[in-house]
């Protein structure tokens, strides 16, 4: 994608040569109002803007757009009024999700246009630059016809344009957009491209070009250091598995911080096939590798002061000759055994093994996510992902989710699903014999691969991760991006507080 080019601007948005004004609208009890930043724009219209917005039918809910033609009354020849939607009890002023998501729109209607200037940024400059970026993503790589180009510049008016912070929060926005947009393009792009060792190849230059350290374990590799869990898996396809190491040490580092991501480039769920309809979408089974792996890179380029060792597990799990069985028992990297009994819980099959590795870095923190199961999907629906792990840590994480606008809640793992995990062979099964709890039980599972004494996170993303229906807000058709956001700010808080 090309992200629309971004400058801060302190000149009034009455006299600047542009192709539209973007402002903000709340919904008030008594109608629509005017989100801070329009004052300019209003007193241009003489102060009659609200009563011009409401005749045209505005009314400030989430996701409303009215265009009005600004007749000489600003050098531009339109204004473009987002909502925001209602102001939240208790608070003073729309909050950054809703800045976010209208930003989004307001860049999803801009399609096709050269430039515009943006007040949103007056309440919350950081959302406002996520929400455009985001908004104006597109992935029209595999079309003939690519349609209306994204919005292509945008100036975002701040009280100070020279001011060091609002600068910092421009870079910095701007290329955590740009770290989940690549997210996006990882999982947007089909499974026939993005296989195992094509993945790999493709993380492996992000990461040269940003001086990573970098490791790739191709299946020679993988067989040489005893990785059952991703031969297992990656064995039915004749692309082969890879397990790849992006590292990265920053200036003076806090705290290590190891990530995990379940890369499963297509999932058939191999012998233990999925029914037809629907199969398609499991091309974003990778989505938590692609978001760990555009996080540590983003990391660099932020240069956020810790060690981080991302551990990235690739397979494409197929039904074939040579595709594992259910009753078969795979010997996990460190010798854990576990019996394979229904082969579509294939990802947590591939993270015991990447956990374990991961694991023998010693990190203080290990983080990992995983469209994992359909049973998120069924608790939390489509924007929430399950956030388990330990006590203190998954709440540290789901508060930060939260935040972010992204989204997450905590989940336990309850003691009692343990025993239904036991193995008749092996020394445990990869699936429970009912269906109850299934994303806990998949937690527990993933909990004995974990080292004691390290705070862990496992984020369920098997919804968010994918957006199935029409855009709205910021969020595009296909990948979402989700959680690079939330594993961004996770990392930005363990570099402030340890
Ligand atoms: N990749 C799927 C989980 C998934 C489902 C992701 C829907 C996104 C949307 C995972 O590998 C899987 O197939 N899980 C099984 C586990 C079951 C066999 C215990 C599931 O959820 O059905
Ligand atoms: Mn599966
Ligand atoms: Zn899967």
């Amino acid at each position: 994608m090309t992200a629309p080019k971004l400058a801060l601007t302190d000149s009034d948005p009455k006299s600047v040569a542009t192709d539209a004004v973007v402002i903000g609208t709340i919904q008030g009890s008594d109608g629509v109002l005017l989100a801070p930043g329009a004052e300019q724009v209003d007193a241009a219209f003489d102060g009659e803007l609200t009563a011009l917005l409401s005749t045209l039918g505005a009314t400030g809910k989430a996701d409303e757009l009215v265009k009005l033609p600004a007749r000489g009354a600003l050098t531009a020849p339109l204004v473009l009024a987002v909502g925001l939607g209602k102001t939240a009890a208790g608070q003073d002023g729309p909050g950054s999700e809703q800045v976010r998501r209208a930003a989004g729109v307001a860049a999803r209607a801009l399609a096709g246009v050269t430039k515009a200037t943006v007040t949103l940024s007056t309440v919350d400059l950081g959302a406002t630059v996520e929400g455009l970026v985001l908004g104006a993503y597109t992935f029209t790589g595999y079309k003939s016809d690519q349609g209306k180009a994204p919005l292509a510049k945008a100036d975002l008016v701040v009280a100070d344009a020279k001011d060091k912070h609002a600068k910092n929060v421009l870079k910095a926005n701007t290329a955590i957009a740009e770290a989940v947009a690549t997210a996006r393009d990882f999982v947007n792009t089909p499974p026939n491209d993005l296989f195992p060792a094509s993945f790999a190849e493709r993380a492996v230059k992000l990461g040269e070009a940003v001086g990573l350290t970098v490791e790739v374990l191709d299946e020679k590799a993988l067989r040489k250091g005893g990785y059952g869990g991703v031969l297992g898996v990656g064995g039915g396809s004749s692309r082969q598995p890879r397990l790849v190491r992006l590292s990265y040490t920053g200036p003076k580092p806090k705290k290590k911080v190891a990530l995990v991501g379940k890369g499963i480039t297509f999932d058939t769920g191999g012998i233990s096939i999925k029914p037809a309809p629907g199969m398609d979408e499991m091309t974003m089974d990778m989505g938590g590798a692609a978001a760990v792996v555009a996080t540590v890179v983003l990391a660099a380029k932020l240069k956020y002061p810790l060690e981080i060792i991302a551990t990235v597990p690739m397979a494409e799990n197929m039904p074939s000759g040579t595709a594992y069985r259910p009753g078969d028992v795979l010997t996990m990297y460190g010798g854990k055994t576990v019996e394979v009994l229904n082969t579509d819980a294939e990802g947590r099959l591939i993270l015991a093994d990447a956990i374990v590795r991961a694991g023998e870095d010693n990190p203080d923190y290990l983080i990992e996510t995983s469209t994992l199961t359909g049973a998120q999907v069924v608790a939390l629906g489509k924007h929430t992902a399950g956030i388990m792990g330990s006590d203190e840590f998954r709440d540290r994480v789901a508060t930060i989710a939260r935040a972010t606008g992204e989204g997450g809640w905590a989940m336990p793992l309850p003691e009692e699903l343990r025993a239904d995990l036991d193995s008749r062979l092996a020394d445990l099964a990869n699936v429970s014999g009912h269906r109850w709890g299934g994303m806990l039980a998949a937690g527990i599972f993933l909990r004995e691969f974990v080292p004691e004494n390290v705070q862990w996170a496992h984020l369920d993303i098997a919804g968010p991760a994918y957006n199935s229906n029409s855009p709205y807000g910021y969020t595009s058709k296909g990948g979402t991006g989700v959680p690079v956001r939330t594993l961004a700010a996770v990392l930005a808080d363990i570099a402030d507080q340890g």
